[in-house]
């Protein structure tokens, strides 16, 4: 964890859900590319596996990081509002390309696009961030 990614609280308890969080960042941009360069015959069962990926990643941020955000962050409110916001663009895109034939020529540009919404916001803001995250209280701001 770097100083980036400091505890959520002093138990350190939640420095597993933050490990466990940043190993999903990884591999769901693993997946992305797994899809992209999947054959045809492959790419659906790669996409289904994205899609259930970021559905247990953003179900651990949603019960976990965004409470602690609001919680923590002195403009808590407002981040994890912006992050709803861009998650909920995000999963437009995604059911969006899960209504899709993967062999349909504008499915790969969808999943670029999708990969570009789910990922870009979160790069802009820290080298850490990634898909939903919201972004970590700073160690000053704990009780
Ligand atoms: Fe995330």
């Amino acid at each position: 964890m770097t100083d980036a990614m400091p505890h959520l609280d002093d138990a350190g308890e939640n420095d597993d859900v933050v490990a466990l969080l940043k190993q999903q960042h990884n591999h769901i941009r693993d997946l992305f590319a797994e899809v992209e360069n999947a054959t045809a015959d492959d790419r659906a069962e790669a996409f289904r596996r994205l899609v259930r990926l970021l559905a247990v990643h953003e179900t651990a941020e949603e019960e976990v990081v965004h409470p602690a955000a609001r919680r923590l962050l002195q403009d808590g409110e407002q981040v994890v509002d912006g992050r709803l916001e861009e998650e909920r663009a995000a999963k437009e895109k995604l059911s969006r390309l899960d209504d899709m034939n993967p062999d349909d020529p504008g499915f790969m540009p969808a999943l670029r696009n999708c990969a570009r919404t789910c990922f870009s916001t979160r790069l802009r803001r820290n080298s850490t961030s990634s898909p939903g995250c919201a972004r970590r209280p700073e160690r000053s701001s704990l009780p």
